[in-house]
């Protein structure tokens, strides 16, 4: 490696990564170069929750429906939910539709053109913020995201945990020292796009890398154990046993409340029990309850494991199908709707693998 000080690595580092954005990046995204601050923050609601690759079909669906915050302030949740069906973490489309209808209604359209106001707004953080001042409105606020902690991790081989209150401090004043005041925005986004396709978490391309003389990690071996994490996260194992009963061609279904994962999303009857279990104990499980009366219903079917992974949870679980010979009326909060009608209504993914085989 050629010998280079902190500071004079911080001097190359901007020139270096804007001469591979010019000449290298050829990621096109739409809402690249895009000047309406409805559209990008759009764009980085649905970028915190997926990919970009994902992100896309997302972010077109939410323009064409919503070309304007009025038209998406405007919407039934349903149908936002609808839209948002498969990002996950519903808790954002709800802040989204709220900070639509604030912004329609007390703004008359006119999103916030100052950091800390745009900090204010329900469901951005600093991260967000950054980004929407810097696209938006040119202003100097460093973006620092996962792609960003790695790449200047690397380069300048920090070893603080990105997850602790000191690594973050010392991430962002570093980021900020980086930032290219002239052109954030432009800079933001060369940093995120070096990130996702150069400096990438398993295989970044090294060999084809314009910091290849002056990276830390890649000149002291050090690629795979940088960025740096304290937390191991744990994971939580849940069992989900759900009830599809049909009563003539009626299914039961209701809407997920509560603080729980999923709310407002809708499913089926649900059995959480704490372990695996098969038919038999299903349907102990079942008599508990007392929801349906023995000899009203026969099991039609016990699915094969579903599973999904979350980020602090992996639920696994069946469905089993039920058939009704009565309907039954004792808990009011089932809706009963007709199979063709489901479509309408947002279901958490586990749910859905399970309808898209039927
Ligand atoms: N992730 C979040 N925002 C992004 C953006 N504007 N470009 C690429 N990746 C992103």
């Amino acid at each position: 490696m050629k010998k280079i000080d902190k500071n004079e690595k911080k001097a190359v580092f901007v020139p270096l990564l804007l001469k591979w954005n010019r000449e290298k990046n050829n990621r096109k995204m739409p809402w690249k170069g895009e000047k309406d601050s409805y559209k990008i923050w759009l764009s980085e609601i649905i970028l915190q929750q997926t990919r970009v690759e994902q992100g896309l079909s997302y972010y077109n669906n939410f323009i064409k429906t919503f070309p304007d915050v009025h038209k998406l302030a405007k919407a039934n949740d349903a149908k936002v939910f609808k839209l948002w069906e498969g990002l996950g973490y519903y808790s954002r489309c709800r802040n989204l539709l709220a900070t639509a209808r604030i912004i329609s209604k007390e703004r008359k359209g006119k999103f916030p053109d100052t950091y800390e106001e745009i900090l204010q707004l329900k469901g951005i953080g600093p991260y967000t913020a950054a980004a929407i001042s810097s696209f938006a409105f040119d202003l100097p606020y460093a973006v620092v995201d996962g792609n960003v902690f790695r790449v200047l991790a690397r380069v300048f081989g920090i070893t603080t945990p990105t997850d602790t209150t000191v690594g973050k401090k010392k991430f962002t004043t570093l980021a900020e020292e980086l930032l290219d005041k002239q052109q954030p925005g432009l800079y933001n986004q060369a940093i995120m796009d070096f990130g996702a396709t150069v400096c990438k978490p398993a295989v970044p391309l090294c060999s084809d890398c314009v910091f290849k003389k002056v990276c830390v990690a890649f000149n002291k071996e050090m690629i795979a154990t940088l960025p740096v994490k304290e937390k191991k996260i744990s994971i939580k194992r849940r069992w989900f046993y759900y009830m599809v009963m049909e009563y003539k061609n009626e299914v039961a279904i209701l809407q997920r409340t509560g603080k729980d994962i999923w709310k407002d999303l809708f499913e089926f009857p649900l059995i959480e029990v704490e372990k695996e279990i098969n038919d038999k104990e299903f349907l102990k499980q079942m008599r508990l309850r007392k929801w349906i009366k023995d000899g009203d219903f026969e099991i039609e079917e016990f699915s094969p494991l579903f599973k999904q992974q979350l980020s602090h949870q992996l639920i696994s679980g069946r469905f089993i199908k039920i058939k009704l010979k009565h309907k039954p009326i004792v808990i009011k909060e089932w809706n009963w709707q007709k199979k063709e009608k489901l479509k309408n209504y947002a279901f958490p993914q586990f749910i859905n693998q399970y309808l898209k085989g039927k």
